[in-house]
């Protein structure tokens, strides 16, 4: 059996390694399809949808679906594009997302994503969350209050950095990141170093006193729109 598969993607066909997912086929092929919790460094989580794509005509998570030959795979339709956009619109409201008071601001991915989706407010009302910050550790912040749940420093810090700093704790609107069960950070061994600090898409996790060393304007997503790397052919985006 042939290692190389071929697929359709929004009508172009593209070949991919069998056991490749959707998204590192459509990464692969130049094509770029919206994400939040998959990270290229990172076990895939399936949490977020934002990577929702039509795969013969029904919806699933493009960064855990495997490919297989002759799927058909629709990443651009209104359908699609509302999905996402409705994802997005509830991930700020269910946060305080204020981006011109963040540090992050023009290096987020869910406030680069929001441009490259046109929101410019989102149409839910805010839930204005009050929850737990950790500024006990001298070099590193955790602000609950902007975490989407992506599990990007779970898993990281589980399987990267082998320290479990951070997990999951509560089920459904009660579900939150905890450090070291219940631990405050600064009694924790996490580092600067650790991956799970570098891979925060938001501003929930930030290192202190550096927030604004890159001036605003000439951040990251201040030049390009999130996903250009991948679709002018770079491996990674
Ligand atoms: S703190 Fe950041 S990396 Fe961790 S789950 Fe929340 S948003 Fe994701
Ligand atoms: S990127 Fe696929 S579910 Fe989050």
């Amino acid at each position: 059996m042939s290692d190389t598969i071929t697929l359709t993607i929004d009508g172009k066909e593209i070949t991919a390694k069998r056991g490749q997912t959707i998204l590192q086929a459509a990464d692969a092929a130049g094509i770029y399809i919206p994400r939040l919790c998959a990270h290229d460094d990172l076990s895939a989580h399936g949490s977020c949808r934002v990577c929702t794509v039509m795969v013969n005509g029904r919806p699933q998570a493009a960064c855990t679906q495997s490919v297989a030959d002759g799927m058909i795979v629709e990443n651009e339709s209104d359908q699609i594009r509302n999905i996402r956009r409705n994802l997005i619109d509830m991930l700020f409201v269910e946060g305080n997302h204020f981006c011109m008071f963040c540090e992050k601001s023009g290096n987020c991915e869910l406030q680069a994503l929001a441009y490259r989706f046109g929101i410019t407010a989102p149409k839910y009302p805010y839930l204005y969350p009050q929850r737990e910050l950790d500024a006990s550790h001298p070099d590193i912040f955790i602000d609950r209050n902007r975490c989407i749940l992506c599990g990007r420093c779970v898993r990281a810090s589980r399987d990267v950095d082998g320290k479990t700093v951070f997990e999951f704790v509560g089920r459904g609107a009660e579900k939150r990141v905890a450090v070291n069960a219940e631990a405050t950070l600064r009694d924790t061994k996490i580092a600067l170093t650790d991956k799970a600090v570098d891979v925060c898409p938001v501003g929930a996790i930030i290192i202190k006193r550096v927030g604004y060393k890159v001036p605003v304007g000439q951040r990251l997503y201040d030049h390009e729109p999130i996903g250009s790397n991948i679709e002018k052919g770079a491996k990674k985006g």
